[in-house]
């Protein structure tokens, strides 16, 4: 019984481990953007950056943006993931009015 037990808990184990990535894995974009760019950027007003609302609505420039900086807008290619600054565009475009 124990051993059946064990086969059935390593079982579950192991097909929880080759499930592939699910939402629930994605970074959060709100936690990272209250982390990181909080400071500068408010959702709805002017900051010492412009209002979340008021960004480009185009991943391709958002992304470009928080990978390269622009200005005073500091990069953050090489402190953040790509999965994480996916999750940041990805935020930004779910907080346009
Ligand atoms: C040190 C302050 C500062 C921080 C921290 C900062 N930003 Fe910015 N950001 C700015 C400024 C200033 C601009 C305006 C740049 C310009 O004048 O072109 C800007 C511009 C942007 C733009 C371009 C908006 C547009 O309409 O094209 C995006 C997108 C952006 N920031 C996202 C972020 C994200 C995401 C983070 C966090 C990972 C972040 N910023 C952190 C200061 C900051």
């Amino acid at each position: 019984m124990k051993a059946i037990l064990t086969a059935i808990t390593s079982l579950t184990v192991a097909v929880f481990l080759v499930q592939p990535a699910t939402a629930s894995d994605m970074p959060d974009g709100a936690k990272i953007f209250s982390q990181k760019c909080k400071m500068c950027h408010a959702i709805d007003k002017k900051k010492v950056g412009p209002a979340v609302q008021a960004m480009n609505a185009d991943a391709e420039v958002l992304r470009t943006t928080i990978t390269d900086g622009r200005k005073r807008m500091p990069k953050f290619g090489k402190k953040l993931s790509t999965e994480q600054i996916d999750a940041l565009v990805e935020f930004i475009q779910t907080q346009k009015l």
